[in-house]
């Protein structure tokens, strides 16, 4: 494939500002509450994202923060969308299980058919979408968070194909921060992360995928969000920078030390809206 055709399309977006963020539980293994998150830093850095997303010329709408809920700005999280229809969210730990009500809502305000889940998942985090690839094929991750259930659940709310990748590595707890779409058809993975058949799998559905190291997921690398042809990634990740360039891809680095603090990274605050 030939670099010229990393072609950006589009993108519409929801965020939410980290207005409320602090570390004040443990659920995944980055997140250490003894130490304090500087509360306008992260705001400062949300911006910068926000409007590293609106120069490049993305709609980039933002739901309100609520209190009481300090993984709110997580965004991903809180539901999965193809082509205006929107498969809910399900937290699993009762700390974040408000935020499904606020993202429903969201999509209550639009032209969305909104399917209330029955099964245990986390939106995005646990969800891909590349409509480009076998007429639009769905990745879904299980292992810490989404129940595996809930991957035929999205399948028959959705009418897309999911394929299911079993992750390993508490570290990489959500799908998000072990792979991700470059593109319509193309994607990026650390394969240690998901079990061999698993990575066999993924082998055989994306022979072409960019391959990142240990190094590469631990500095939420793959927790990336591209248009096509824009790589979106923090700045502790120039290791994968130069991967997807050497792809074809531009990266455009953004510095989000303290969303890390809670386990998560430029991905984890995007969740695409696809109409
Ligand atoms: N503290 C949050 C949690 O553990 C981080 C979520 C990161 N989101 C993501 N899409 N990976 O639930």
């Amino acid at each position: 494939m030939s670099h010229t055709e990393r072609l950006p399309r589009n993108r519409t977006y929801l965020m939410c500002p980290p207005e409320h963020f602090t570390v004040e539980y443990t659920i995944n293994p980055w997140m250490d509450t003894t130490v304090p998150v500087d509360p306008a830093l992260a705001l400062k850095q949300w911006h910068l994202l926000r409007d590293t997303l609106s120069d490049l010329g993305h709609a980039v709408h933002v739901l309100d923060a609520r209190p009481g809920l300090p993984d709110m700005v997580y965004a991903a999280n809180g539901a999965f969308s193809v082509d205006g229809r929107v498969y809910g969210a399900r937290f699993k730990f009762p700390q974040r299980a408000a935020e499904a009500a606020a993202h429903q809502l969201f999509y209550a305000g639009g032209p969305w058919t909104f399917a209330d889940p029955e099964h245990v998942n986390e939106g995005e985090g646990d969800f891909a979408y590349l409509p480009g690839a076998y007429g639009g094929l769905i990745l879904a991750g299980h292992g810490f968070r989404t129940d595996p259930a809930a991957h035929a659940e999205a399948q028959e709310v959705l009418g897309r194909p999911v394929i299911s990748l079993r992750l390993v590595d508490p570290a990489f707890y959500h799908l998000d921060t072990a792979l991700a779409a470059l593109d319509d058809r193309h994607i990026t993975y650390y394969p240690d992360a998901f079990s061999a058949a698993s990575q066999r799998v993924l082998r055989q559905l994306f022979p072409d995928a960019v391959i990142a190291d240990r190094a590469d997921a631990e500095a939420f690398g793959l927790n990336l969000v591209s248009d096509g042809h824009h790589v979106i990634l923090n700045t502790e990740a120039t290791a994968m920078a130069d991967k997807v360039r050497a792809h074809g891809y531009t990266p455009v680095l953004v510095e989000l030390t303290e969303l890390k603090r809670g386990g998560g990274s430029v991905k984890c605050a995007v969740a695409e809206l696809r109409p």
